[in-house]
């Protein structure tokens, strides 16, 4: 690898999202969010497909480990200071919209929720550390959820609106990069987290899932035509989850099912964001689930801002690849936390069961950069490893480096094939909560925190031998691996 496959301004860093790592959900006048009300513990996504998930604490019955996440909120300057010793030249975190307005639907925002972000904005530009925004990344208010019906509520574009009109406004002077809802396409194999929508309010209805994307995809054109009246400079993308989707064998059945995946689970959202208008097989796409277009509320006026303000870029997250098999019939089945499949018998999986496949991502950023022609960022991946600790705290995991080394190797590759890349953000920097299991023993970060999946511990931060090692490799840009 030479050093030219990155480009200068490749911007390095960590991503990771409010309600995983701030804690203090109760303070500064913080409003309730969906993840409060998440359970923590493998369970975590059976307790939410129960038709009796009722978006309620039962603290008798469960821990919720997105109340103390790694107590962020409190530790947050050591935390970026942490960050900045590893050389990093943009830090990915969201903004919790409950912090801002705690019920979602409130006229004038909390200003402590607001000075909060201030300073840790601040904190990134003192050491020199460019912010990456997501605006709602998995944390909806709840009663946004309980009062309206989350997204399938039409209001909802409006209160976002709002949402995204206060931040971008306060904090475009030193944001310059932004993405409008963390992978929306989740939602097409389990949409909790980025709609608010279990079995128990309505999420077995695929009508409301996919109204639930029209109504997001207005809010996000909304966000990028503020960002972009603020100042045209501002770069605001969209953000999906992707994961590579190979077919099983050549027969052509499964080619067209691997195809038709792809627009499904990984395109379909991207598509609207970045096209501006939705894709020819979106008629096709309803016909599975039958439904039609007229059955749905929209308004020309809507196409219209779709088409006048697509993303600038596509954020997108990679961990896995995925195999399609609908010919033969499979004994064996892959795990990742909102998507799965049959397994791959030339690939290893992570601990979770995730299969680690780097070319896939070099393969992603190749099918992304072919369809869009437009800057992408990598802005997660990552391996959640069980981490033993010795007794001076140290953590030897050179099976993180491993992977994180691979995939970089296979983005430098990418580069070369002429895929225009940004940034590369690994998930979870720093230690925190579980998005699918709530755990805290599932790590992904360079930096240990000291906590069990009780949410117990001193809380304190160790470096982990990933963390020099991602300092290396940021120091060389790239070249020395
Ligand atoms: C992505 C999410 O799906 O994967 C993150 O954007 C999440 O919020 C990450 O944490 C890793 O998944 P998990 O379930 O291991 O936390």
């Amino acid at each position: 690898m030479t050093e030219q496959q990155f480009p200068k301004n490749f911007l390095w860093g960590g991503a990771t999202a409010a309600n995983q790592l701030e804690g203090a959900y109760q303070e500064d006048g913080k409003g309730l969010s969906l993840p409060d009300v998440l359970p923590g513990g493998k369970e975590r996504m059976n307790i939410i497909a129960s038709p009796d998930f009722d978006f309620k604490i039962h603290d008798d019955k469960y821990v919720y480990p997105n109340h103390i996440g790694i107590d962020h909120y409190h530790h947050f300057k050591e935390d970026i200071a942490l960050f900045a010793e590893m050389g990093f030249k943009c830090y990915r975190f969201s903004i919790a919209w409950s912090r801002i307005f705690p019920k979602g639907d409130e006229k004038e925002p909390n200003e402590a929720g607001l000075k909060f972000y201030d300073e840790v904005i601040d904190e990134c530009v003192k050491h020199n550390i460019e912010p990456v925004i997501t605006i709602s990344h998995y944390e909806l208010p709840l009663y946004l959820i309980t009062e309206y019906g989350s997204w399938t509520n039409k209001k909802l574009i409006g209160f976002y609106e709002n949402f995204a009109r206060t931040v971008l406004t306060r904090y475009h002077d030193r944001v310059k990069y932004w993405m409008t809802f963390n992978e929306i396409n989740s939602a097409a194999h389990f949409p909790i987290m980025s709609q608010g929508l279990a079995p128990s309010n309505g999420a077995n209805d695929k009508k409301n899932i996919f109204q639930s994307w029209h109504n997001q995809f207005v809010a996000s054109s909304k966000a990028v035509k503020i960002a972009h009246e603020l100042d045209p400079e501002l770069q605001i993308g969209c953000m999906i989850l992707y994961a590579t989707t190979y077919s099983y064998d050549s027969h052509p059945e499964n080619q067209l099912a691997t195809l038709k995946a792809n627009q499904e689970s990984n395109f379909f959202c991207a598509d609207v964001q970045v096209r501006g208008h939705y894709p020819a097989y979106t008629k096709n796409l309803l016909a599975k689930y039958d439904l039609k277009v007229s059955d749905f509320d929209y308004t020309k006026e809507e196409l219209e801002l779709l088409a006048k303000h697509p993303v600038d870029y596509i954020g997108f997250s990679y961990y896995m690849s995925t195999v399609q098999d609908v010919v033969n019939e499979r004994q064996t089945s892959a795990q990742g936390n909102f998507i799965g499949g049959v397994s791959n018998p030339f690939l290893k999986s992570s601990e979770w069961g995730w299969q680690i496949d780097p070319t896939g991502l070099r393969i992603a950023l190749d099918q992304l950069s072919d369809r869009y022609e437009k800057p992408l960022f990598i802005v997660e991946n990552g391996l959640g490893a069980i981490d033993q600790p010795d007794e001076n705290h140290y953590v030897k995991d050179d099976y993180r480096i491993d992977y994180l080394r691979e995939h970089i190797k296979a983005v430098g590759e990418a580069i070369d094939d002429g895929a225009d890349v940004m940034g590369y953000t690994p998930w979870g920097c720093i230690d925190l909560v579980s998005a699918s299991t709530g755990e805290m023993s599932k790590r992904y970060g360079f930096i240990y925190v000291d906590e069990d999946d009780e949410g117990k511990g001193t809380f304190n931060r160790y470096k982990k031998q990933s963390f020099d090692w991602y300092k290396k490799v940021i120091a060389t840009n790239g070249a020395d691996l």
